[in-house]
């Protein structure tokens, strides 16, 4: 018999409240979420995951009102920004509040908070009342989880209860946008694009300063597929010169005499390529092929979270 709504979230409260661990869903990916004020429920997370120590995590709050409780010194542009996307896609870098535990900050002076879209996500935050710590629920260096079958595939027995929310709308993670120094600066382009931030807040939107600092989104390799995986511009290399069985990922159909077994054709609106991408990878990487060869997107700024996530895959880092 199906669990009602709310005797899975009160169920949820009481796993949170104990120290478990909850993966839930967002309207981004689904979140291995640990009570953000108990630094062993939080530890507990890092080792689901097989996550290095030094990787901040996440805070997911209810509403924007709760970010006092989690941050200091919050500028007027956070405030902005909260009423402005919040519930939403958007995490916000701010300087930490001290009670808060270190393995949540992965020992750095700041944190970072977000409100997800998500009906299930917001009854959970609302019922708890806390800040939820949540990474992305798979294992460490794979590709997020956009079902909660991906879920329990990566980190199934590691997890004391997995929320079923259906598949995630966004599909990538949430945009982070750095608000501890003077400089707003992008750490991890998302649905809400550099251009969005930067016509609300009236300033440009400073770039990451190279890989210096340890956030996992900063590894080249982060979010990738076992299959290698290549970006090519169209026309493709010669059919001879790849490698078989190969896989493709395009936004036109496959040419005369070519199998089309392996081939994948992706949508041409960005934000539907995005909720597909990571779906698309897992189902690919099952296939067995020796090559993946992705049709690189438009330049645009609306497929830059797209293209960040395919350069990681590719191993080649991000854009930023
Ligand atoms: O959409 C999302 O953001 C999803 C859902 C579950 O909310 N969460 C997610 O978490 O993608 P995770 O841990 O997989 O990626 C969070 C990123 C990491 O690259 C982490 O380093 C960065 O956020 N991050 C978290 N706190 C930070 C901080 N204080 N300073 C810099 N980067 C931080
Ligand atoms: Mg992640």
């Amino acid at each position: 018999m199906k669990r009602t709504r709310k005797a899975e979230i009160l169920r949820a409260v009481e796993i949170l409240r104990r120290g478990g661990l909850v993966a839930f869903p967002t309207e981004t990916v689904y979140g291995l979420g640990a009570d953000a004020h108990n630094a062993q429920a939080v530890a507990r997370i890092f080792e689901a995951k097989r996550r290095p120590p030094n990787h901040p995590v996440i805070v997911h709050m209810s509403d924007a009102g709760q970010m006092e409780r989690f941050a200091r010194d919050i500028p007027s542009v956070a405030w902005r920004l909260a009423r402005r996307f919040w519930p939403g896609p958007l995490t916000l870098i701010l300087r930490r509040a001290l009670d808060l535990p270190d393995a949540v900050t992965g020992g750095h002076d700041t944190v970072g908070l977000r409100v997800p879209a998500h009906s299930w996500a917001l009854a959970l935050l609302k019922a708890f009342g806390g800040g939820v710590a949540a990474p992305s629920a798979n294992p460490f260096g794979g590709i997020s989880p956009t079902t909660a079958a991906h879920v329990m595939a990566g980190l199934g027995q590691a997890v004391d209860l997995v929320i079923d929310g259906g598949p995630c709308v966004v599909g990538l993670e949430s945009t982070i946008l750095d608000l501890s120094t003077d400089t707003p600066r992008l750490l991890r382009p998302g649905a809400i694009t550099a251009d969005t931030l930067a016509n609300v807040l009236g300033i440009a939107i400073a770039r990451r300063i190279s890989a210096s600092s340890p956030a996992p989104g900063s590894l080249p390799s982060h979010y990738a597929p076992k299959t290698a995986l290549q970006l090519a511009d169209r026309p493709f290399p010669e059919w001879s010169q790849l490698p078989f069985p190969l896989a493709v990922m395009a936004f036109h159909p496959p040419p005369k005499g070519i199998a089309p077994r392996y081939w994948v054709m992706m949508p041409q609106i960005a934000s539907l390529y995005g909720r597909d991408l990571y779906a698309r990878l897992r189902e690919i990487d099952r296939w067995g092929c020796r090559l993946i060869l992705v049709e690189r997107p438009p330049h645009t700024s609306e497929w830059e979270a797209v293209h960040d996530r395919l350069m990681r895959a590719a191993g080649l880092g991000h854009l930023l």
